[in-house]
């Protein structure tokens, strides 16, 4: 049961901030990093999959494993969670949705204007130039482990094509991070889901809101610590934010 603190808070809302991490897309069967046994850290290591290094040393192994992601990411489906919060849109004035992660569950569920702040498996790039690059649709499912896959190769320069994602070590896109630390720190509910919160500039934005007065709210199955004046519904990412929903604006459609 969400506290009425936390819907009475969501009634009144003239900005709601959704920032959300892997656990949002965790029932859509995209993999976690960090769950225990299930998580994609601890199968493979990052190191050799999510750094600039790993690429420019393997970059068939790194592309093959990201194109192994992205294949998940087109046959899942947007879970209730995804669902849920792209119903909140039209309960509130504004709401803004503020990812971690890099598929595109949340627009595939309805959120228009998502911020990623760890880019997309949808925006790949040169490596060299820049310059962006289009993906055609995997056109086989990829064996569990994924396998090399040859990155193509830049139109422009030749070189190699790389993920648009941020690699551990790089900065955070700089529009996105503006954009997202603006939301925080104006908003009235910040609304924080399935997220481990162990990555930083992004884990900084629930503590940013909380410092200009906004009702922080942890959704997680795994309780961890949060200040007195945050709010913690323990449970998966698809109950909580229906429940929510429920509680705060009345039966969802079905
Ligand atoms: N509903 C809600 N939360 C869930 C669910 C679920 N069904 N299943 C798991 N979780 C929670 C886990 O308890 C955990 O707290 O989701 C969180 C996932 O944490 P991580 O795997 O660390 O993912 P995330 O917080 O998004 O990682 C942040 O780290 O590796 C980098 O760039 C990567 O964006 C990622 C960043």
């Amino acid at each position: 049961m969400a506290t009425n603190t936390v819907t009475q808070r969501l009634q009144e809302a003239k900005h709601v901030v959704v920032f959300t991490g892997a656990g949002a897309s965790a029932e859509s069967g995209i993999p976690t990093f960090r769950d225990a046994l299930v998580g994609l850290w601890e199968r493979f290591d990052p190191a050799q999959f999510a750094t600039p290094e790993a690429f420019r040393a393997d970059p068939s192994l790194c592309w093959g494993w990201y194109e192994w992601r992205r294949n998940k990411v087109i046959h899942a489906q947007p879970n209730g969670a995804h669902i849920a919060i792209a119903e909140l849109a039209s309960h509130v004035p504004r709401l803004t949705v503020v990812t971690q992660n890099v598929d595109d569950l949340h627009e595939r569920a309805g959120n228009q204007d998502v911020i990623h702040l760890h880019g997309s498996l949808h925006s790949p790039k040169c490596i060299d130039c820049g310059i962006a690059h289009t993906l055609p649709l995997p056109t086989d499912a990829l064996p569990e482990n994924g396998r090399r896959i040859e990155p193509p190769r830049c139109t422009a320069c030749n070189g190699y094509v790389r993920p648009g994602v941020v690699w551990f070590g790089e900065m955070l896109p700089e529009d996105a991070w503006s954009a997202g630390l603006a939301a925080a720190e104006e908003c009235d509910v910040f609304l924080s889901i399935g997220t481990s919160g162990s990555v930083y500039p992004a884990a900084e934005l629930p503590l940013r809101a909380l410092g200009h007065g906004a009702t922080v709210v942890h959704i997680n199955p795994e309780r961890f610590d949060i200040s007195s004046q945050e709010h913690f519904l323990e449970g998966a990412a698809s109950v909580m934010m229906q429940k929510l929903l429920r509680e705060s604006f009345g039966d969802l459609p079905a």
